[in-house]
């Protein structure tokens, strides 16, 4: 595996495998990777002739009393697993490099996120497609892999492609539990032990709301309630939001009649979690985004 510290580079190496016709798959990552990570290197690896993954933590999409200083990081393993994992390339940009000078264009988003964590992190997404086009300029890939455990940032994605003609395959996969259902996170490391045993209710919330559905309710009403309950009853968390929402549109329903994503952040001490899942009209879990 060939590790890439400059954005020079890294566009040099990408236009010779282009010109040698070969595919590029891309994980775009902050890094302190867990198998959440690496099944999209993985999916990436069977896909294509490269697999090039990221890891930049990337300071625009932090808001100012978020935890950018706090995120975990840890080079030297993510070289390891990354490399286990079948990477090609692993692209380690430096912030000055990406960022030499405050930048003059950025991209706005205008749709998809006055909801859920767009709502409660004003800048974030911004940030997010700011970065991603940057990369995906720096990279050229032929498809590039996102997990649905961050279902928005997939939904803003699939929009920055489409509407900005990047020529490139969005490929969402599943989110990677823990066995006791926790959704996979790089900031699980930083939860207290009680919260650590609290924290999959919120998986366990978010299908008790989905049964109601299987078992025939249409009220996204409902549903939520049933959500914001449970989450209330068996953690200390302080709920951010519990919606429910179409997909990948994200636009409030009054009748469960479509395919809805069923969302939640919720705050910890340690670390703010999020989770969704993603079901048709029946509660039946959707294996496609569109
Ligand atoms: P990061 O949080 O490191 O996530 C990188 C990719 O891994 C994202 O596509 C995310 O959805 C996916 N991922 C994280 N946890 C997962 C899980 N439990 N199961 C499946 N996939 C999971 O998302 C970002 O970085 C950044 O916003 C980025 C896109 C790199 C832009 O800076």
């Amino acid at each position: 595996m060939k590790i890439i510290r400059t954005v020079h580079e890294m566009q040099e190496t990408a236009l010779s495998l282009l010109t040698d016709n070969k595919t590029i798959g891309f994980v775009p990552t902050m890094g302190f990777f867990h198998e959440g990570h690496l099944a999209l290197m993985e999916q990436a690896k069977k896909d294509n002739d490269i697999v090039v993954s990221s890891i930049f933590v990337n300071p625009l999409q932090f808001g100012p009393s978020e935890d950018y200083e706090q995120y975990p990081r840890d080079e030297e393993k993510d070289i390891i697993h990354a490399e286990e994992t079948g990477a090609d390339v692993l692209f380690i940009p430096d912030t000055q490099d990406m960022y030499p000078r405050k930048m003059v264009i950025t991209l706005d988003v205008t749709d998809r996120v006055n909801v859920m964590c767009g709502r409660s992190r004003p800048g974030h997404f911004q940030g997010v497609v700011t970065v991603l086009a940057k990369l995906f300029h720096i990279i050229q890939p032929t498809k590039t892999y996102f997990g649905r455990k961050d279902a928005q940032q997939v939904a803003v994605v699939d929009a920055l492609i489409e509407d900005l003609n990047f020529p490139m395959e969005l490929i969402a996969l599943p989110t990677i539990r823990e066995q006791d259902g926790l959704a996979k996170s790089s900031r699980n490391v930083n939860l207290r032990q009680e919260e650590r045993e609290e924290a999959p209710w919120i998986y366990k919330a978010l299908e008790n709301g989905r049964q109601l559905v299987v078992d025939g309710e249409k009220n996204p009403d409902i549903v939520v309630k049933e959500v914001l309950d449970t989450i209330n009853c068996y953690t200390s968390g302080k709920i951010d939001y519990v919606e429910l929402l179409s997909y990948p549109d994200l636009q409030p329903v009054s009748v469960i009649e479509q395919q809805v994503i069923l969302a939640t952040a919720v705050y910890f001490e340690g670390a703010r979690l999020i989770d969704n899942l993603l079901f048709d009209k029946n509660g039946e879990i959707a294996k496609r985004l569109k």
